[in-house]
This record gives C-alpha cells, sequence and structure tokens, in this order.
C-alpha cells in the first residue's frame, strides 16, 4: 500500500519510514557521525556533513512530513529555532500578523530579536478574522497562528485564516505544538508552514528539546533548507532519533491525554473553588464549535483560574501539587502544573498579557497519562 494512503495511526509508526540500508535495522540507527566518508570529492551516498544532512535526521523529516500530511519536513534544535528559519525567509520592512495570546517564547524572539532588524510585528486577537485584515498592507508577508493558544486555549479557525492569507498573497504558518497533527492537519486546511516545539507532544517524553518544520511546497522547502543549512541551528541525531520513536506512540499516548483531559475538565467546570475553566472541549468556550470542526479533539491543555485567587495563592495551588509535577514545558507523558504569569509567560509585560486574559492568578496543566482519578485527587488536596 501506498505510504500516502496509511492512516494517521499508521503514518505515526510508517509513514516516511524504511527499515535501513546497511543491516536492515528497524529503527532507523542514530548515525553519530559528523561526516561521511567520501571516494572521490563529492563521491558520497547522500550525506557529507551532519549539519547540511544525517541519515537519522532524515528519518525523521520524513515521518513528521508524513504525519503532517506535507512533502518536506525539517527538523531544528528547538521549537525556537525553527520558528527563527521562518522568519529569516523575510527581510527588513516586512510585516507579520501574529496571535495576541501565544507562547512568551515566541512574541520574545519576534519582539526583542527581530524588530531589531526591522521586522514588524502585529499582535491580534485572531478568534476575529476581521481583525487579521484590518492589519494586511502590502508589506505584509506572514500570517503567524497559534491554535489553541498558550495558555488561554483559545481556538482560530484555520481554514478562514488560510483563504484571508491566500487572498492577499501572505504566508500561513501554523505553531501547531499544543494540537499535534493527531488533532489537526493545518496544512490540510490550506497554511503553508506548521510549526512544532517536538520537545512536547511529538517527543512525549520529556526527554529531548527539538523543534520542526513542515511544507508543502518545493522553493518552500528549498528556501528553508538553505536557512537550516546555512544558519545552522539543527538537531543531534541522538535527539532525532528520540522524537522519531516519541512519534511512533503519539495517537496511543493522545487518545488518552484527550481522554484525561475532558475528565479534569469536567472536574474543575464543578469546583465550587474555581472560577473559569479554559478547555476548547467544554461547550462553554466561546470558541467551542470551531474546535469541533477543525479538531478531531480536544487535547490535554487546560487553563484555569481559581475563585478570588492572588498571585501568591495561585503559586501555593502549584507548589502543593504532588502528581502534578510544576514545571515549564507541557506534553509528556507526566502531568505538569505552570503559573504563566511568573514561569512561561514571564517575559511579556504584564498589560500586554493581562489584555490576552493572562491573569496572575491564572494556572495552566499539562494532563499527562497517569489515572485520571489520582490527578483529580491530587488537584482536590491542593485546590484545598
Ligand atoms: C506553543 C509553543 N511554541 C513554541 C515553543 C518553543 O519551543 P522550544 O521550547 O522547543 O524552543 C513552545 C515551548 O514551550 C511552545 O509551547
Amino acid at each position: 500500500m501506498s505510504q500516502k494512503k496509511l492512516k494517521f495511526n499508521s503514518k505515526t509508526i510508517h509513514g516516511g519510514q524504511k527499515p535501513d540500508k546497511a543491516y536492515g535495522a528497524v529503527m532507523p540507527p542514530i548515525y553519530q557521525t559528523s561526516t561521511f566518508a567520501q571516494t572521490t570529492p563529492g563521491g558520497h551516498q547522500g550525506f557529507e556533513y551532519s549539519r547540511s544532512g544525517n541519515p537519522t535526521r532524515s528519518a525523521l523529516e520524513n515521518s513528521l512530513a508524513s504525519i503532517e500530511s506535507g512533502n518536506y519536513g525539517l527538523a531544528f534544535g528547538s521549537g525556537l529555532a525553527a520558528m527563527d528559519a521562518v522568519i529569516k525567509l523575510l527581510s527588513p520592512g516586512d510585516e507579520v500578523i501574529s496571535t495576541n495570546d501565544l507562547y512568551g517564547g515566541s512574541y520574545r524572539i519576534f519582539k526583542q530579536i527581530f524588530e531589531k532588524y526591522g521586522i514588524v510585528f502585529h499582535f491580534v486577537g485572531m478568534q476575529n478574522v476581521a481583525e487579521i485584515e484590518k492589519k494586511i498592507n502590502t508589506k505584509t508577508r506572514l500570517i503567524w497562528v497559534e491554535t489553541p493558544t498558550n495558555p488561554m486555549m483559545n481556538i482560530i479557525d484555520i481554514k478562514a485564516v488560510s483563504k484571508l492569507a491566500q487572498k492577499h498573497n501572505v504566508l500561513l504558518a501554523v505553531d501547531n505544538t499544543f494540537a499535534t497533527p493527531y488533532l489537526q492537519r493545518p496544512l490540510e486546511m490550506g497554511a503553508d508552514i506548521v510549526m512544532h516545539s517536538a520537545t512536547k507532544y511529538l517527543g512525549g517524553h520529556s526527554d529531548v528539546v527539538l523543534g520542526a518544520l513542515v511544507v508543502k511546497d518545493k522553493e518552500l522547502a528549498d528556501q528553508l533548507y538553505f536557512i537550516q543549512n546555512a544558519s545552522g541551528a539543527v538537531c543531534g541525531p541522538m535527539d532525532s532519533f528520540l522524537v522519531l520513536r516519541g512519534i511512533k506512540t503519539l495517537h496511543v499516548r493522545m487518545q488518552r491525554h484527550c481522554e484525561n483531559g475532558r475528565a479534569i475538565a469536567e472536574y474543575l467546570q464543578n469546583h465550587p473553588k474555581i472560577e473559569k475553566v479554559y478547555w476548547p472541549g467544554l461547550e462553554s468556550h466561546p470558541n467551542h464549535a470551531v474546535a469541533k470542526e477543525q479538531m478531531n479533539d480536544f487535547g490535554g491543555m487546560i487553563s484555569f483560574i481559581p475563585k478570588g485567587a492572588s498571585y501568591n495563592d495561585a503559586i501555593k495551588i502549584v507548589e502543593n501539587l504532588n502528581v502534578f509535577t510544576l514545571a515549564e514545558s507541557l506534553g509528556g507523558v507526566e502531568s505538569l502544573a505552570g503559573h504563566p504569569a511568573s514561569m512561561t509567560h514571564a517575559s511579556i509585560p504584564k498589560e500586554e498579557r493581562e489584555k490576552s486574559g493572562v491573569v496572575d492568578s491564572l494556572i495552566r496543566l499539562s494532563v499527562g497519562i497517569e489515572d485520571a482519578s489520582d490527578l483529580i485527587e491530587d488537584l482536590e488536596q491542593a485546590i484545598g
């Protein structure tokens, strides 16, 4: 059967993969080498230097392309290194329209690195697509979408934004870290670039930092490959192997993340001491209809606000958790809890973050794949 015809749950295991040529190893070996012997200058077997290409990284890149329904995958040393490569497609004077509620590190690279080089960023609430169109002008080159957003779980209508991007001949990139291709595949909805912090669900075991891009178009892939090689922010063979291994169980892990996510979102929603719960699977979520349309399920990321809580009350709750670990990051098999105002979003000025709802008492959970009743019991004792 052609690999393109495989269903998603088979692509995670087989997509883009062939047994290794040397000994038929079923898992691609970790080619821990910086360089490759040549028989004559230029006489090599497809790889010459591991920044330009490495067989383990290529195996991962092929898998990434397959699971995201793209044609080309590119793997980087981190999610931010992957984003860095996308922005390097642009020139001084070019403009980018981005989600106003996005990962703090994404905001920081836009504002504190690329603004210095003359690239202009606009941050808008993209739940209303008309807000994006208001900012489009002749200098707009890229729309940057994150959905669900981090940490407010807003949902942006990828198909509607992609129609707008095509109408104005602007590239559309989607950070698919929270959803993963198990839940939504932006390239199938008209996006040009999918980006991942593969550190999260794709790796899935909190043991690696890695970033990825996937595209369909050859010319765009060539430009990004040029940047990947010329700037050099590649990932190593061992890290490539770990993410490749993680992807093989993505579908089963995601299924449990979603089930546990629902159990915890419903528990929090019915808790008398909880003011607000942000999870796109709840009917009360303002973008639930769009989420239902574009996602296969709703994931394991949840944010909530305890009633009448201060900055310190929220910190006390996350400190009191025992099964949830207080830590940055998300998407691993273990449940994590975080306090965005002092952790992931501390690099965004207070007025800016509060405008998008990231208040001092907001708590974010990355719900893992443990027994849901243990997680609920843990929350119960911490909320008090
Ligand atoms: C949504 C999102 N995008 C990008 C990144 C950056 O990825 P990395 O930490 O792998 O550089 C993160 C990291 O938390 C993230 O949550």
